[in-house]
């Protein structure tokens, strides 16, 4: 990781001084390198874990994710990220935007050193990713099932990078395509419940821990998990938070009501026991691997995300 770390940093240069500037805050100011480090480990899958492509492969999927925050704040209006400032609120959408857009610039130039298949896979995700961005502005049509909307925009937004992450990971580690392809389908599921776990966040955790604002899916008007089992409860008890759910959350007062009735509700732990079930189907999936260090170490990785608190 410390490889990784300091390639990445060499990674967010430009010629011009503000570019780099700007480019570097958001990797400055933190992160997990969660979908790093999930390439690192997938990649002990194989027998080239510490092969070059596995760290250009671990560069590439935090280059774009930390692109995609850039985009992300402007579009959430969100002013704090990883306990910073975020870009917009720095300087303003503009920049924001387009030190996205060098990230994801950068990210690409360093695919094609792996590759055209890297690239079809990359080129693939990325289309991914902005379809479950859209979808997440468009509200399920009438005879729509809310959840499946919600879970079809996870997949997109989230699940499509992390499981590329682990499909880099096991493809650049020397793995065989039938563990290429299982791994697959654990970062998908890894990554919807890693997105799942951080919108129970939004609403359960104070900026401190998080580095965000609290509550900016609700004032942004995105139903996620614990809100959409919320909105299905019949008991009168909850006629107050189902009419505020409904209601104007850009108002202060309204925003921060729903915020305290949402946190006591019991919608909470039904939507942490539903992020616990599917880090349990990620871990399922990697019956194709021996038992060891390296499918523990995976295990535990889904574990963590289950019960994460940042
Ligand atoms: C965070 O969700 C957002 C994402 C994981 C994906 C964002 C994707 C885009 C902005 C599209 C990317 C564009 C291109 C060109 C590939 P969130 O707002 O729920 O999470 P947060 O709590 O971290 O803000
Ligand atoms: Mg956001
Ligand atoms: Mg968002």
């Amino acid at each position: 990781m410390s490889v990784v770390e300091n390639a990445l940093q060499e990674h967010v240069r430009s010629r011009a001084g503000f570019v780099t500037q700007a480019a570097s805050h958001l990797m400055e100011a933190g992160g997990k390198r969660f979908r790093p480090l999930l390439v690192l480990l997938a990649a002990e899958t194989g027998d080239r874990a510490d092969s070059d492509e596995v760290v250009t492969a671990a560069c590439v999927v935090e280059l774009t994710h930390l692109a995609s925050l850039y985009h992300d704040d402007v579009m959430d209006e969100a002013e704090l990220r990883r306990g910073a400032v975020s870009a917009n609120a720095r300087w303003d959408n503009l920049v924001a935007i387009l030190t996205g857009d060098f990230l994801f610039s950068k990210s690409s130039e360093l695919t094609a050193e792996l590759g055209a298949d890297a690239v079809r896979i990359q080129a693939r995700t990325f289309t991914r990713l902005v379809e479950g961005q859209i979808l997440e502005t468009v509200k399920p049509g009438p005879d729509e099932d809310p959840l499946a909307h919600y879970l079809e925009v996870v997949a997109g937004k989230t699940g499509s990078l992390i499981a590329t992450s682990a499909r880099y990971g096991a493809r650049f580690g020397g793995a065989s395509r039938e563990v290429e392809e299982a791994l697959a389908s654990y970062g998908e599921v890894v990554g919807c419940a890693f997105q799942l776990s951080d919108d129970i966040l939004d609403i359960a955790s104070e900026s401190g821990e998080s580095g965000k604002t609290p509550g900016t899916d609700l004032r942004e008007g995105v139903p996620t998990l614990p809100v959409l089992m919320a909105r299905a409860s019949t008991d009168p008890e909850d006629a107050r938070l189902l009419e505020l759910l409904e209601s104007d959350l850009t108002n202060d007062g309204l925003h921060a009501e729903t915020l305290d009735l949402l946190r006591k509700h019991p919608a909470m732990d039904e939507a942490r026991a539903y992020v616990v079930a599917r880090a349990q189907e990620a871990k399922a999936l990697l019956s194709v691997l021996p038992a060891g260090p390296v499918r523990g170490a995976l295990e535990a990785f889904a574990d963590i995300v289950a019960i994460r608190s940042t």
